[in-house]
């Protein structure tokens, strides 16, 4: 498509879903949320990590004994800070990510039992996201005990071949046996996660991949294809100045071999890139709409406002020190915006739930956003019943597709930024 036609449908779309041409605009303000808020997630982020790997676009450092005991003593301030706002409030999941949570596993055991202990109200699930040189029977009983009920392995493949050309260093053999050591445990979920159209990778070795999953009888598997983004080692290699996705015939080629080693094995679609027994929970990081963040990195979602802090570690603990908030950007976000956001995220899932939709926003879904899915209904992208709108499977690829012209560029300028940059005057996007 001609760039600029292709620019002038985003802006078309842009503005179509969040009642603005303008580029939205995250700034050096301390915000000051007020909605009132029924129902909240939380969300964790540890930053370390045994090994950095090259293609990984997350903010991550690698793992240092004092560096992470003092980041454990910034989060319990963070939480304490948190502690009134939150107090009594009925609550979703935990979500733990990284990095690598378990690397500071004693840190990590102690900040669950510590949010457990202030917000009596956290008795949903704990997710969290694993890898597998870090899970030794040991480790997984721990997180068992402290209320980890889901879990996601970050398998990428099981091909020594391909894990090297990856650069990560990780044998298959050990992956295996840690999917395997996982579903002994007993945790409700577990997913793993692949990579694919890795770097010479072979349409047979993708569909060994999905097959030694099955095998394994995890609950669910997500897929991702390789993006390389310009601020990560890959990115630099390839000398790239905007985030890279491979070929979308190659994409969806590997992706139809996904799909149809999960079909035929008992599982559904759950989300774009995600397959699940039908009986299981689904592991997801993006199911709560309003959620609160704790450390360097993690994003808040408040319904009227939106922050993240700060990336750097050093700078996240230093500021917790002085008795501050670290957030280093925040926008205020309108109904209008916060309706796309919450839209964004459950196409993404793959359905809509209208009424959840009316008592977020007191609005009838249909009017709002009914023409939308009219037209994707009509070219086959879309069904619906009663309750719900589901995205079909021919529509998903498509779908995320549109998605992703707004999601990389976005991750790009702000992750390609505060990466760098602790503190940010403002970015735009
Ligand atoms: C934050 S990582 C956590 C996994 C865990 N730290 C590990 O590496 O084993 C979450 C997942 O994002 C996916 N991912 C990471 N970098 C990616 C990239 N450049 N393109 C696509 N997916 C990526 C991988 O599947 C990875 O397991
Ligand atoms: S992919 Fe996982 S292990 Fe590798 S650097 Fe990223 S978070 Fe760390």
């Amino acid at each position: 498509m001609n760039i600029y036609v292709k620019k002038f449908l985003k802006r078309l779309l842009k503005y179509r879903l969040t009642g603005q041409f303008k580029s939205f605009k995250l700034t050096n303000t301390i915000p000051n949320p007020n909605k009132t808020i029924n129902r909240i997630g939380l969300y964790l982020h540890i930053p370390f990590c045994k090994n950095l790997c090259p293609y990984c676009p997350y903010n991550k450092i690698e793992f240092d004994e004092a560096k992470a005991r003092r980041y454990e003593k910034a989060v319990f301030k963070e939480i304490d800070m948190f502690e009134e706002r939150l107090k009594d409030k009925p609550m979703g999941s935990l979500y733990i990510g990284g990095g690598t949570p378990t690397t500071m596993l004693r840190g990590l055991l102690n900040i669950i039992d510590y949010l457990k202990r202030k917000f009596n109200t956290l008795r949903n699930d704990i997710c969290i996201e694993l890898a597998p040189n870090d899970m030794s029977q040991e480790v997984l009983e721990q997180l068992k005990n402290a209320g980890v009920t889901m879990i996601s392995i970050g398998v990428e493949s099981f091909n020594d071949r391909l894990n090297q050309k990856l650069g990560r260093k990780m044998e298959g053999k050990i992956i295996y046996d840690s999917v395997v050591r996982a579903m002994t445990i007993g945790f409700d979920s577990v997913n793993v996660d692949l990579m694919f159209v890795l770097p010479t990778q072979t349409f047979e070795e993708l569909r060994k991949d999905v097959r030694t999953a099955v095998e394994c009888g995890v609950h669910q598997i997500s897929a991702y294809p390789l993006f390389a983004f310009p601020y990560t080692e890959l990115g630099k290699e390839m000398k790239i100045q905007n985030v890279t996705r491979p070929p979308g015939r190659v994409i969806r080629r590997m992706l139809a071999i996904i799909e149809q080693e999960c079909l035929n094995n008992g599982y559904v679609r759950c989300a774009v890139w995600s397959f699940i027994k039908k009986e299981y929970k689904k592991f997801s990081s993006v199911s709560r709409h309003y959620y609160k963040g704790f450390g360097a990195s993690s994003g808040s979602m408040l319904g009227d406002s939106f922050y993240v802090n700060t990336f750097n570690v050093d700078e996240y603990c230093k500021t917790l020190e002085n008795n501050k908030e670290p957030i280093a950007l925040s926008m205020p976000f309108n109904t209008r915006q916060e309706m796309a956001y919450w839209l964004y995220w459950r196409i993404y899932e793959m359905y809509i739930n209208r009424d959840e939709f009316s008592s977020l926003f007191n609005k009838d879904f249909n009017k709002i956003y009914g023409d939308i899915f009219s037209f994707l209904k009509l070219i086959g992208f879309a069904t619906e019943d009663k309750e719900k709108i589901f995205i079909t499977g021919k529509g998903s690829y498509w779908v995320h597709r549109v998605q992703n012209e707004f999601s990389l560029s976005n991750i790009q300028k702000i992750w390609g930024t505060c990466i760098f940059n602790p503190w940010p005057k403002e970015i735009r996007f």
